[in-house]
């Protein structure tokens, strides 16, 4: 039978059954009697290792090879493992030339040098490791919103639809003008003119989708009843002129979308229970990989994610954090200032002042939030029912808000920015059975970034598109 390396490993009271594994090499150490082999098939971070008789023809067998190899599963007499597979039968399946791999045997190649080989990359132990808890935290992302089945207990339930938005869109939900256009490659012919009519674009967010989910009322949808909490998880496009380490062209965005939701406050504690619980999550499903990222890639890290988990979130103003920043304007290179955008080294300042707790940023000045934002009604001060999330090492991870549901205000609104033509179909929300309602949107490389301690978001994803770059 075939057995995945992490089968193998786990496997309690080894008593030689016969098993075949497949994997590549990860090491190689002849000795006179015998032959050690240490293979992986990226099912975890800890290899298998392979005991052969020295007469074996080894000269194949490099670091980097595919291999195949029959044996029996026996206890090992190393404290390392628990079993070790005794060979009987070893096949190289691919040869792996060694002075032409980029990857280096018992290297610990950086980040960056990593990066030039997208292809190759992901069998290293570091990318493995990163990988494995981007997928194991997708799914934790899912199962924290999903709705559960009948049978399990209601109360882990926090009643989410996934809903799958579409990748092309006909508008632009955050107005930043950071699109991507669509159009038929030149060797087609389109039908008419453009394709869509419409100009298309490759969405920058869900939101305005999930809005349509969430709060569409029965009038319009015939008999079906709408959703009243939502939430999507897929790929967001910016073309953000940007080469930081912490923006892509192309990165994965979780949002969700909740009715009859009235204040900051209920969705601030949706964003905290879900950084939280995928989190522990991820913890407890994969403890290996994560422990080598605290490790290898950002010592200290571990300790800094506990103090993050272990805290309640703090919630400042945006008024308080301008405050706080003028105290300390002598470190930016940005003086801050009341009504212009917050900078990264402003974030950063912002969460080191908070003792290194993430911190929720709230009510911002009008004019620097997209058009669908709920105002608030205070004083002199325009200032919108907005969210942003500032944690450690990252700065801004998740964007959020009420929406502006009133129809007169979010009318005006759109005729100040001049898309009322655009967005009819969105007042029209508004007209048939409009709730209270909001949500947000977390970016899940920085996500990713903020709990492994990765300092350059391009190694958290499997292949980064940003400026300039679009290998593969
Ligand atoms: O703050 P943003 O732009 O918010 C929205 O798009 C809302 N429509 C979301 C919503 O309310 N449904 O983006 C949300 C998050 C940011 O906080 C950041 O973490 C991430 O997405 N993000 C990026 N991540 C990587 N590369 C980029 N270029 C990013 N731009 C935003
Ligand atoms: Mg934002």
């Amino acid at each position: 039978t075939k057995m995945r390396v992490r089968d193998a490993l786990r496997v309690q009271d080894a008593s030689g059954e016969c098993v075949t594994v497949q994997g590549w090499v990860r090491s190689v150490r002849a000795q006179k009697e015998v032959l050690f082999l240490h293979v992986n098939d990226g099912s975890s971070l800890q290899s298998l290792q392979i005991v052969a008789d020295s007469s074996f023809n080894c000269r194949e067998l490099t670091f980097g090879s595919s291999v195949q190899i029959q044996g029996q599963l026996v206890k090992s007499q190393s404290k390392r493992q628990n079993v070790e597979l005794k060979a009987e039968k070893i096949e190289v399946i691919g040869n792996c030339e060694a002075k032409a791999f980029p990857i280096k045997y018992k290297e610990r190649h950086p980040l960056e040098y990593l990066r030039q080989y997208p292809h190759l990359r992901c069998r290293t132990n570091a990318l493995g490791s990163i990988l494995r808890v981007r997928s194991e935290a997708t799914a934790a992302i899912h199962s924290y919103f999903k709705l559960l089945p009948d049978d399990v207990d209601f109360t882990l339930d926090n009643g989410f639809v996934h809903i799958h938005t579409p990748v092309l869109t006909s508008n632009d939900c955050e107005g930043a003008g950071e699109l991507f256009q669509v159009e038929p490659s030149s060797k087609i012919k389109a039908p008419e003119e453009n394709f869509f009519d419409v100009p298309a674009f490759l969405t920058v967010s869900g939101q305005l989708h999930l809005e349509v989910m969430s709060g569409e009322r029965k009038e319009r949808l015939g008999q079906i009843e709408a959703f009243t909490q939502v939430f999507t998880f897929g790929p967001t496009f910016r073309a953000e002129n940007s080469q930081s380490r912490r923006h892509l062209a192309e990165f994965y965005m979780v949002e969700a979308e909740m009715s009859f939701v009235e204040s900051l406050q209920e969705l601030m504690q949706v964003m905290e229970e879900l950084f939280k619980a995928t989190t522990e999550t991820v913890l407890s499903h994969c403890p290996e990989d994560v422990e080598l990222c605290h490790q290898f890639i950002a010592s200290g890290q571990k300790g800094r994610l506990e103090h993050m988990l272990k805290n309640n979130f703090l919630i400042i103003s945006y008024t308080e954090a301008i405050e706080i920043l003028k105290q300390a304007s002598q470190n930016f290179a940005f003086t801050p200032k009341w009504g212009v955008d917050l900078q990264t080294e402003h974030e950063k300042y912002l969460v080191r002042h908070c003792g290194n707790i993430p911190v929720f940023v709230i009510n911002y000045p009008s004019e620097l939030k997209p058009f669908y934002m709920r105002e608030n009604e205070d004083g002199p001060q325009h200032t919108v029912a907005a969210v942003d999330l500032l944690v450690p090492g990252v700065g801004e991870l998740f964007g959020g808000s009420l929406r502006e549901d009133r129809y007169h205000v979010l009318e005006q609104r759109l005729a100040r920015s001049g898309l009322t033509e655009a967005y009819q179909w969105y007042l029209d929300l508004r007209k048939f059975g409009s709730v209270p309602h909001g949500g947000f949107g977390m970016g899940f490389e920085r996500y990713l970034q903020c709990i492994l301690g990765v300092d350059n978001i391009k190694d958290v994803i499997p292949f980064p598109r940003f400026t300039h770059s679009c290998l593969l």
